[in-house]
C-alpha cells in the first residue's frame, strides 16, 4: 500500500487522478486543496506556504506526491504574475525540496505554453522552452525548480485540458445554449487532452522509476475552431460557428500559435500511447452525459 498525496485535488486533473488511483485500490489517497472541503474529504493545504508544506510532509511522509495545483487562469497571470509565480513556481519548489527530504516521488504537471509556438513541427521533450506569457514563464520556473531540487520527479507537459470543472468544452456548450454567436480561433493548433487520459499516464508512471520530463497529450492535433465543431457534433447541437483569426480575438496573454507536443519519451521509453484526441473526447462525452 502506497501513500499518495494529491494537491489541487478539487481541480480538473486532481479529480481525475483521484478517480483513476482509487480504482487501482492499492493506494491510500490523501486529497488536499487550497481551501479544503470537509464534505469532500479534502484537507486544506496551500502549496505556497513553505511551513505548511514541510509540516504536512513530515507528518504524512507520502510515498508519492502528485502536484495538480496551479494558477491556471492564463490571462489573469499577466496582471498577477507575482501570485502566479508563487503558485506555479515557488509551490513546486517547496514540494520538490520536501519530496527529496522524505524520499518521495514527485509528479508535477506542466504545459505546452512553455513553448513559443514557432517550431512548425511537434515539440519533443528536448526542445528549448521559450514562454511568451506570464503563465508560461511561471510554469517553466516551476519545472526548473522541480528538476533542480529533487531527483525522483516526473514532469508531464500537457495541453488544452478538459475534465470536471471550467474548461473550453463547458464554455462552448454554455455559449451555444445562450444562443450567442460563436466565434472561435482557427489559427492556433494544439491537442485537446482529457484529464482522465493524463491521470492514466500518471498512474502508469508512478509505478516506475523512469524519472524525467514527459510530454503527455492526446494523439493528433486540431484548432480551437475544429474542436468546437467536434463538441457541437457530439452534443447534437446545430449551431453556426464562425472561424476567426487570433488577431480578431485579442487576449491579455499571448498563446503559442502551434503547440502540438510529440509524446516521444512515453512512446520510446515505455511504448505508451495516449488515446487519439477525438476518441478521448467521445469517452469524456459519454461520462458527461451520465454525470448530468
Ligand atoms: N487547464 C489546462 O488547459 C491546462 C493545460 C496545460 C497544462 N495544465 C496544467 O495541468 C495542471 C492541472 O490543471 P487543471 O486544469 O486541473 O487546473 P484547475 O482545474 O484550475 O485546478 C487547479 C487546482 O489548483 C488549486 N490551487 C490553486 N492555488 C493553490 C495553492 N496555492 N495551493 C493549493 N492548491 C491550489 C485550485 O484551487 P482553487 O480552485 O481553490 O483555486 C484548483 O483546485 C496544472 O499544473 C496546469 O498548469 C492545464
Amino acid at each position: 500500500m502506497k501513500k499518495v498525496l494529491i494537491t489541487g485535488a478539487g481541480g480538473q486533473l486532481g479529480l481525475a487522478v483521484d478517480r483513476v488511483l482509487r480504482d487501482a485500490k492499492d493506494n491510500t489517497i490523501y486529497r488536499t486543496g487550497q481551501v479544503g472541503d470537509a464534505k469532500e474529504n479534502i484537507l486544506p493545504f496551500d502549496i505556497t506556504d513553505e511551513a505548511a508544506v514541510n509540516s504536512l510532509m513530515n507528518d504524512l511522509k507520502p510515498d508519492i506526491i502528485i502536484n495538480c495545483a496551479a494558477f491556471t487562469a492564463v490571462d489573469l497571470c499577466e496582471s498577477e504574475e507575482d501570485r502566479a509565480y508563487r503558485v506555479n513556481a515557488l509551490g513546486p519548489k517547496f514540494l520538490a525540496m520536501a519530496a527529496k527530504r522524505i524520499g518521495a516521488k514527485l509528479v508535477h504537471i506542466s504545459t505546452d505554453y512553455v513553448y513559443d509556438g514557432q517550431a512548425g513541427k511537434p515539440y519533443i521533450e528536448g526542445d528549448a522552452a521559450n514562454p511568451i506569457s506570464a503563465y508560461g514563464r511561471t510554469k517553466l520556473a516551476g519545472d526548473e525548480f522541480v528538476e533542480k531540487y529533487c531527483k525522483k520527479f516526473f514532469i508531464l507537459r500537457t495541453a488544452w485540458v478538459y475534465g470536471e470543472g471550467k474548461n473550453f468544452v463547458r464554455t462552448m456548450l454554455r455559449l451555444a445554449d445562450s444562443g450567442k454567436q460563436l466565434r472561435v480561433v482557427a489559427d492556433q493548433l494544439g491537442t485537446p487532452t482529457s484529464a482522465l487520459e493524463i491521470a492514466r499516464v500518471i498512474a502508469f508512471l508512478i509505478q516506475t522509476e523512469s524519472y524525467g520530463l514527459y510530454h503527455a497529450t492526446c494523439e493528433g492535433s486540431t484548432s480551437w475552431y475544429a474542436f468546437a465543431v467536434e463538441i457541437m457534433k457530439e452534443a447534437g447541437k446545430e449551431v453556426h460557428i464562425e472561424a476567426i483569426s487570433t488577431s480578431e480575438y485579442p487576449t491579455p496573454a499571448k498563446r503559442p500559435m502551434y503547440s502540438v507536443l510529440d509524446n516521444k519519451a512515453l512512446r520510446e521509453r515505455h511504448g505508451y500511447l495516449m488515446k487519439d484526441w477525438k476518441d478521448a473526447f467521445k469517452e469524456y462525452w459519454k461520462d458527461y452525459q451520465e454525470e448530468k
